[in-house]
């Protein structure tokens, strides 16, 4: 953990303005490896390992599937690691942020996974603060280690965050919001952290017709999150394997596409991926649905009417995505 990190953090338990006090045990190139964070008011105490503040405590990750998720397929979002560019594409269609606005810049990615977009926020010059939950924050930790100091990761939660108010430029959240039991709490929490003139953007699963469709995948998740998740993953690979070619098929059949949504895949059938790809990221967004123990779909009016009652200017939405920016001039 840099010195630049550590000054952004506050305790999590009883959010005291009283900074953490710091002990390192090992430190390597200005970089607190392994050491303790004790909150001088409440005294919890938070380890250290691997440069990685952890806030959590193992009884508090409900996020297994996406560990073990984001430490399997690694790789394979990675733009820079897999030879395309749909992460960043991707990035910036739904910030709408200019590629030359993230230069110095200090964002907080929230729900890293295993760093898809804190990649490209890095790669783009920002100082990224990659968080997430689960065990994936080590697999962002691998991907984005070639950034250097610039690439800071925290083990924490959404909805007990363990920053400072007002120290971040932007806060994104990607993927994320549905899958926490409490997807306003998050939303709600976020922009205190933003500074005067700070951006926040979510994407979401948004509410709506596709869900009515998708009544294989629903009937199926009613027992697949308490399942373990050898089973989860070997039945996603099923599923995979016996539908994959079919919903091939479907996707070249304009007035027939539609009944891909009821094929119970995340059918991935992009040509900016090789087949192979296209297969892998197949298995891995159908195991990402099936292993999911919360997933709270989101109508947008609802999250832009949310943003608006924090004070948010500029706020705009679309099905699946809200904006925001916290009033006041930007520095
Ligand atoms: C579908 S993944 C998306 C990861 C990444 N944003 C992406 O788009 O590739 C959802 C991530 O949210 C994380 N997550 C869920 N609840 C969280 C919480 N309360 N706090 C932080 N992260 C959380 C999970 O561990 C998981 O890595
Ligand atoms: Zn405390």
């Amino acid at each position: 953990m840099r010195p630049w990190l550590y000054d952004l953090l506050r305790c999590p338990s009883c959010k005291t303005r009283t900074p953490l006090s710091i002990a390192a045990e090992s430190e390597h190139d200005g970089e607190v490896v392994t050491g303790l964070l004790t909150c001088p008011d409440c005294l919890t105490k938070y380890p250290i390992r691997h440069g990685i503040p952890r806030f959590v405590a193992p009884d508090q990750d409900y996020c297994g599937n996406f560990g073990f998720q984001w430490q399997k397929w690694k790789d394979i979002q990675i733009d820079r690691l897999s030879g395309h560019h749909l992460s960043e594409t991707r990035f910036f269609a739904d910030t709408g942020w200019d590629k030359g606005w993230l230069k110095g810049k200090i964002v907080l990615d929230g729900g890293c996974g295993a760093g898809r977009f804190a990649d490209v926020a890095l790669s783009h010059g920002a100082r990224v603060v990659a968080m997430d939950l689960s065990d994936a924050i080590d697999a962002c930790r691998l991907n984005t280690e070639i950034h250097g100091e610039r690439a800071g990761l925290v083990q924490g939660s959404l909805l007990d965050l363990p920053f400072r108010d007002g120290v971040f430029d932007a806060v994104y959240c990607m993927g994320v919001i549905q899958h926490t039991p409490d997807p306003k709490a998050v939303m709600t929490a976020l922009p205190a952290h933003v500074k005067a003139g700070g951006r926040v953007m979510y994407n979401f699963y948004e509410e709506g017709l596709w869900r009515r469709l998708q009544v294989f995948k629903y009937g199926l998740r009613l027992i697949t999150p308490n399942l373990p998740i050898s089973i989860t993953l070997g039945l996603s690979k099923f599923l995979v394997g016996a539908f994959y070619w079919l919903t091939r098929s479907l996707a070249k059949i304009p007035k027939i596409r539609i009944l891909n949504h009821i094929i119970p895949i995340a059918a991935v059938h992009d040509p900016a991926l090789t087949p192979e790809q296209q297969y892998a990221w197949t298995v891995l967004d159908t195991f990402d649905w099936y292993g999911a123990r919360f997933e709270k779909r989101q109508h947008h009016q609802q999250v832009r009417a949310l943003l608006e009652g924090l004070g948010l200017e500029d706020v705009s939405s679309a099905p699946g995505i809200a904006r925001g920016i916290k009033p006041g001039e930007s520095q």
